[in-house]
């Protein structure tokens, strides 16, 4: 029983009776496409890739599974005890080539493709290398070509490897050279997202890939005239607000990166509450308003300072700038404001006392 690169041969009774039959098995199993069976030195089958040829002192005793390399045996004899080998020919694995189409890629859109090859060996199966991780279907990435080609669409700044492929047949194994990605993406610095009229701000946008990127800059779709990572505004006005896009070109593969942001540039608002003419009189409808200047978002009001909700007696209308209390009840006496919110400020108004008013309604 001999060993073949790690398999034994292992028969399926050992010792057998005088007329038995006997099945040599490979353990463990692998597809072998070129080998031979032999007793002592005489050889009892041949297999090559697609058949397999059993000696004429063997035939009609013999039967040889292609699939699985087992070699069974009919009839056994006296004769027949002795030394069973099988000898593998496989040519082994050598010079494993790892190939990318192109390793220069933009985040997101572009896919990374691997081929991997070898220049001699058969019945390979390949394994993908990812640092030290192996690498598995997914979404994104797929298998093809009996596992060696690798696809990784939609390449992150993540993927970039160095990525190995690992080739393994029943006797050898290889390993490729690594290849890494170098995928660009940009990245756009902004203090915030939104600022005051009238103020200076600076954009500023890098682009991690090699070699050395050139950069354009955008305003809503439009080219700027800037070509440097900077994009620097002075005295912003209201009509700057819009999107900003950063495009770092690759010079050597012709193609860009892109990253976008939104700007909001408001002006500051100011507000102050105002009653309307009619005084507050006990049971009767009073309102209050908000006078806001400036570009607002959000308003709400606060009574002693707890925030006001809509009620059976309490409404807002003209975005939150109204507020009618009807009827008016002794207990809504105390301080009002409104606060007045946008982008950029954060205001809030003097307060206004509310005394309800008893006098009228007594003398009516
Ligand atoms: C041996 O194999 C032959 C052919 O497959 C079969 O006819 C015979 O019955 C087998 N003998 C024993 C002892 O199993
Ligand atoms: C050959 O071996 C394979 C794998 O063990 C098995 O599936 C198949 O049935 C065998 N063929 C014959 C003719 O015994
Ligand atoms: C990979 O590159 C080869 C040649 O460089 C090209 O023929 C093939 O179309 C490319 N494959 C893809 C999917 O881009
Ligand atoms: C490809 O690799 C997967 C594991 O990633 C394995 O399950 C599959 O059998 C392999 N396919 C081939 C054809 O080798
Ligand atoms: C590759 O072959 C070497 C010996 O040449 C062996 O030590 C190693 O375990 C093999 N690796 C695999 C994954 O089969
Ligand atoms: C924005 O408005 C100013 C005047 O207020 C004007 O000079 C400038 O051209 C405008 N910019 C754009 C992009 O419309
Ligand atoms: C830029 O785009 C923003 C958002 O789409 C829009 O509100 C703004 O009016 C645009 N500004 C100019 C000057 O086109
Ligand atoms: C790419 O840009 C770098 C730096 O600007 C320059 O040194 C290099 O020669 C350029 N390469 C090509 C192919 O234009
Ligand atoms: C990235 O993909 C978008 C949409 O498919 C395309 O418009 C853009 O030109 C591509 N950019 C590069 C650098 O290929
Ligand atoms: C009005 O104020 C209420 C709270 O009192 C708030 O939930 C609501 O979002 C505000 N609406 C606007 C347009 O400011
Ligand atoms: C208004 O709500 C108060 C409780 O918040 C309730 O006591 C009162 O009956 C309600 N009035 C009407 C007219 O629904
Ligand atoms: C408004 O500003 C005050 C003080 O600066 C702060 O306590 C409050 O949380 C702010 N409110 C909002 C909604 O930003």
């Amino acid at each position: 029983l001999l060993d073949v690169s790690g398999q034994v041969v292992v028969p399926s009774m050992n010792p057998l009776a005088v007329g038995s039959n006997v099945t040599l098995n490979l353990v463990p199993q692998s597809p072998i496409n070129i080998g031979t069976w032999s007793y002592e030195t005489t050889v009892i089958v041949i297999c090559y890739p697609g058949g397999s040829s059993v000696s004429t002192h063997y035939q009609g005793r013999v039967s040889f599974n292609h699939s699985s390399s087992e070699l069974s045996i009919n009839s056994l004899q006296l004769h027949d005890s002795g030394l069973y080998t099988f000898q593998g020919m496989e040519p082994p694995i050598t010079d494993v080539t790892l190939r990318a189409n192109a390793t220069d890629l933009v985040e997101l859109n572009d896919t990374a493709i691997f081929t991997c090859s070898v220049s001699s060996g058969t019945s390979l199966s390949y394994r993908w290398l990812n640092g030290s991780s192996e690498v598995t279907a997914s979404d994104r990435v797929r298998l093809s070509g009996g596992n060696s080609t690798l696809t990784i669409v939609s390449v992150t700044r993540y993927d970039e490897g160095p990525f190995r492929c690992e080739v393994i047949n029943g006797i050898s194994n290889g390993t490729s050279q690594p290849i890494g990605l170098n995928v660009s993406f940009p990245e756009m610095t902004i203090g915030h997202t939104a600022y005051k009229t009238g103020s200076d701000i600076i954009l500023s946008c890098s682009a991690q890939s090699k070699p050395t990127e050139s950069y354009k800059w955008r305003f809503n779709g439009t080219f700027l005239n800037e070509q440097s990572p900077q994009l620097s505004l002075q005295n912003i006005r209201e009509n700057q607000t819009g999107s900003y896009a950063c495009l770092a070109y690759n010079n050597v593969t012709i193609r860009f990166a892109n990253i976008n942001t939104m700007i909001k540039i408001v002006g500051e608002a100011t507000v102050i509450v105002t009653k309307c003419h009619i005084p507050p009189i006990l049971d009767q409808l009073f309102t209050l308003r908000c006078e806001v200047t400036g570009p607002v978002d959000y308003i709400h009001w606060l009574m002693n300072g707890q925030l006001i909700s809509k009620n059976n007696r309490t409404f807002f209308s003209t975005g939150n700038k109204t507020m009618v209390i009807n009827p008016i009840q002794l207990s809504d006496n105390g301080e009002y404001i409104c606060e007045a919110f946008n982008a950029v400020s954060n205001l809030t108004s003097m307060a206004y006392k509310l005394v309800v008013n008893c006098e009228y309604y007594k003398s009516r």
